[in-house]
């Protein structure tokens, strides 16, 4: 039988700068989910990249005095070397200046000017070069961009509309009948809100004279192509439509475009009606997260808040890293970053639940059975508890992780870890040991040791190299490539095979 497909993005990340912790958090989120799905035992397609266009990225290179291309290549490396020091497990990197996408463009535009819905007109109105967006006069204010703040220009010029008001209705009626389609559910509203005001056609291209670095337009040699119509198309340029028919039938439509708030509007509308006018079929769920916010306020260059990943994952490494993003807040609400409740997460849960069960088992083990796993001994009823409660992880955790609710899921694990915590204590090893108890020392260290074993399938997803860690500690035979979820249903750790006590995997941080 083949294998269930599953195919999760992330948006494109522009290239004008360094990466910073709002982008590393969608890409977190997303390796997440991608290594989940392969325990599943599904054939996943993770996909992620650079949205190379536009004339931000050309002012940008222009201010540093280099090569428009060479700028950019020097960003994605940065991209590249930040994913790969988060272990982050994308299939694909697509770069928007890819010859293989640069045709999917050309062929999508071409598709929807025969169609008649792209036309040609004239534009007078009010541009934001930063965030290259045209503007309404009604929606100004003292000739200031509503979204940067910064001056408008005014222009007058010729350019091509997409037909965005011809799908409008279909659109809300898709919307209404696909209640998984926008998550959650208070932005899928805020998309329906969107569509009860007539919606103005959508300006698709820039004028070659003010703005060269863009896609050319097959039908219009003196426009390139606005840099969001471009980018969107990633998403089906990056899994081969067009090019590859067998691999994009494999894997379309995506199961997650997972984006952050603020791309909500060309997302749940734009590329939805792009699709539909092009005759593709509709991914199946666009999730919108939040914002990470520093004091409460918005990250930004001019304020000088960010959150500097690389310095980040520098001092705290990978696992405390992706751990702290994921658990920290639900996924779609907004968070504020401190590395105070940085510290106190990595010391209460990774340091204090985690690393001391791990530790404290595998002391014990090597103290009463010379290393060595015990057989299962003599079981009490608050054995049997914690067994059922390991049993019970699978689906709890599936439940959370499916609807992306990451810190539900870490909960549902932290549970158990804090119960085979209160477990030790309640059932006092060492005075069992102490009193000959054997069979029953044996049954609490290896219902401890199956809780441990079981924990690093769950905690995987979330920290590929602590698990993996964790693992070798326990004297299990893994790898990557064995973190399937099938694994479960026999035993990991045989009796008599030997635990591997390692440094404490998270030591305490003091402040
Ligand atoms: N290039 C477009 C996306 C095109 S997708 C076809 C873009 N790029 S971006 O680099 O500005 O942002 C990429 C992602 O990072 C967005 O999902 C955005 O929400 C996310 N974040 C940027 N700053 C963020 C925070 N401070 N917190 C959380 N995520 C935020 O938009």
């Amino acid at each position: 039988m083949s294998k269930k497909t599953f195919y999760i993005t992330t948006p494109l990340y522009y290239v004008n700068a360094s990466p910073h912790i709002g982008h590393s958090y969608t890409e977190i989120a997303c390796d997440c989910i991608a290594r989940y799905q392969r325990m599943k035992g599904e054939d996943v397609f993770f996909l992620t990249g650079t949205d190379e266009h536009g004339q931000k990225v050309e002012r940008s290179a222009e201010a540093e005095g280099k090569d428009t291309l060479k700028f950019i290549d020097d960003v994605v490396e940065k991209f590249k070397e930040l994913w790969k020091g988060l272990g982050i497990s994308y299939d694909d990197f697509i770069r928007t200046t890819e010859k293989r996408h640069i045709d999917t463009v050309g062929k999508i535009l071409t598709i929807l000017h025969e169609k008649g819905d792209i036309y040609q007109d004239e534009y007078k109105g009010f541009y934001c070069t930063p965030c290259e967006t045209f503007w309404p006069k009604l929606q100004i204010e003292d000739n200031l961009c509503p979204d940067c703040g910064r001056a408008l220009e005014e222009i007058s010029e010729t350019n091509y509309f997409f037909k965005l008001s011809k799908y409008q209705d279909w659109l809300k009626g898709y919307i209404e009948e696909h209640p998984d389609f926008i998550k959650p559910d208070f932005r899928r509203n805020e998309v329906i809100g969107y569509l009860q005001e007539p919606l103005n056609d959508l300006c698709i291209s820039r004028p070659r004279k003010r703005l060269s670095w863009g896609i050319d337009i097959p039908f219009a040699k003196d426009h390139v192509v606005y840099v969001w119509f471009d980018a969107l198309i990633n998403y089906i340029s990056g899994c081969g439509w067009g090019s590859d028919k067998k691999t994009f039938e494999k894997f379309w439509p995506a199961n997650f475009h997972v984006i952050g708030k603020d791309i909500l509007r060309p997302h749940a509308v734009y590329w939805p009606m792009m699709l539909y006018a092009a005759g593709i079929e509709m991914p199946k769920t666009i999730f919108a997260h939040g914002w990470w916010l520093a004091g409460g306020e918005k990250m930004s260059k001019s304020k000088g808040n960010i959150v500097d990943p690389f310095a980040l994952l520098k001092k705290y490494g990978q696992n405390a890293y992706r751990y702290f993003l994921l658990r920290e807040v639900t996924f779609g609400l907004d968070g504020v970053f401190s590395e105070d409740a940085f510290i106190t997460r990595f010391n209460s849960d990774l340091a204090n639940d985690f690393g001391n069960l791990l530790n404290r088992t595998l002391t014990m083990v090597e103290k009463y059975f010379d290393g060595a796993v015990p057989d299962e001994g003599a079981m009490s009823e608050a054995d049997k508890a914690l067994d059922e409660k390991i049993a019970a992880l699978p689906d709890k955790f599936d439940q959370s992780l499916s609807a992306l609710n990451f810190n539900q899921a870490l909960v549902a694990v932290w549970d158990l870890i804090n119960t085979a915590n209160k477990h030790i204590e309640l059932s006092a090893p060492w005075i069992l040991a102490k009193n000959d108890e054997t069979d029953r020392l044996k049954a609490v260290m290896s219902i401890l040791l199956k809780t441990l074993s079981h924990c690093v399938f769950f905690v995987y997803p979330f920290m590929p190299d602590a698990a993996l860690n964790v693992a070798g500690q326990l004297g299990m035979k893994i790898t990557d490539k064995d973190m399937s979820l099938d694994k479960l249903k026999g035993p990991l750790l045989a009796p008599g095979s030997k635990v591997n006590k390692g440094k404490p995997l998270f030591p305490r941080i003091e402040r």
